[in-house]
């Protein structure tokens, strides 16, 4: 099979031949942000969406990436050169390489890496089970709106929660959930939805907004409201969105059973509906 082609400083090259330099910001200080997109059957979903966060994360930090139409011509050649098909689109643009010093010069040209990896779908069976998670304390820092290449927490956090035979962690900060550690979380009550509201303190996730659209207009109540975990641990359903997830039904947090201790019926309709839309 012939080697996955990814996209480094405005070359293609073959994935083994792919380099960056050592002095690579993004390397020594985490000093970049990034997206990921998925590509169903040849269509990347909501691109111009991921395109349009990456420039507000780049934005955030201070960093000049121009030339977005550019990109999402790079991104649609990446994808042509590896075939097509079902893919994760990984875009990472960091600061540049400089001498390694806190303070970046000003005239530091970004750095950009594509990678268009075949995406592997959660098994069907995983989403009829439903997932456990996990909370933890969000130990992150106040600017999580920014999709930071900086995940160490992130890392720790999913981890721990593989470690302890979970799906995902759900990230609490003063009592309140805030987001899982790569995807956004919504309850169930009764009829209605509930998702912590956009702060500095989550992701405003493209799925979370999809999921929100989908739910309105089969008029299902959306209600953005801070989520104690007390209230999450009672809740008639939970479920996780996220680009690579799509919509995981959750039936465990912390050993705790969710409502039935199966799939809830809001989180596999609106599920159905996500992938309707996304293969549409
Ligand atoms: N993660 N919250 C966090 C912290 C995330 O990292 C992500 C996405 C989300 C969901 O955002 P979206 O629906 O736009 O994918 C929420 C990506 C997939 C990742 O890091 O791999």
């Amino acid at each position: 099979m012939s080697e996955p082609v990814v996209y480094v400083d405005g070359r293609f090259v073959e994935c083994s031949r792919a380099a960056v330099s050592i002095e690579d910001r993004g390397y020594q200080f985490g000093d970049g942000v990034y997206e990921v997109a998925r590509v169903y059957d040849g269509r990347p979903f909501k691109m111009r969406e991921h395109l349009d966060r990456l420039a507000r994360s780049a934005r955030a930090i201070r960093m000049d990436l121009r030339g977005l139409d550019s990109l999402e011509r790079d991104a649609l050649e990446l994808l042509h050169l590896n075939g097509w098909g079902n893919r994760d689109l990984y875009i990472q643009a960091t600061r540049g390489a400089c001498p390694r010093s806190h303070c970046f010069p000003r005239d530091l040209e970004p750095v950009v890496v594509m990678t268009a990896r075949e995406a592997h779908p959660y098994p069907p069976a995983l989403r009829r089970q439903g997932v456990a998670a996990i909370t933890l304390s969000d130990d992150r820092w106040a600017r999580c709106y920014i999709k930071s290449i900086s995940l160490l927490s992130n890392v720790l956090a999913k981890q721990k929660a593989r470690d302890e035979g979970a799906f995902e962690a759900i990230y609490i900060r003063d009592g309140f959930m805030s987001e899982g550690s790569s995807t956004n979380v919504f309850i169930v009550e009764g009829d209605s939805l509930v998702t912590p509201p956009l702060t500095n303190y989550i992701l405003p996730g493209i799925t979370r907004a999809t999921v929100i659209g989908l739910a309105t207009g089969c008029g299902i109540p959306v209600a953005e409201e801070s989520v104690s975990r007390e209230r999450l641990l009672v809740a008639d359903e939970v479920f996780l969105t996220g680009t690579t997830t799509e919509v995981m039904p959750v039936v465990t947090v912390d050993g705790v059973r969710i409502g039935c201790g199966a799939p809830g019926r809001t989180a596999l309709r609106l599920f159905e509906q996500y992938m309707r839309l996304v293969t549409g």
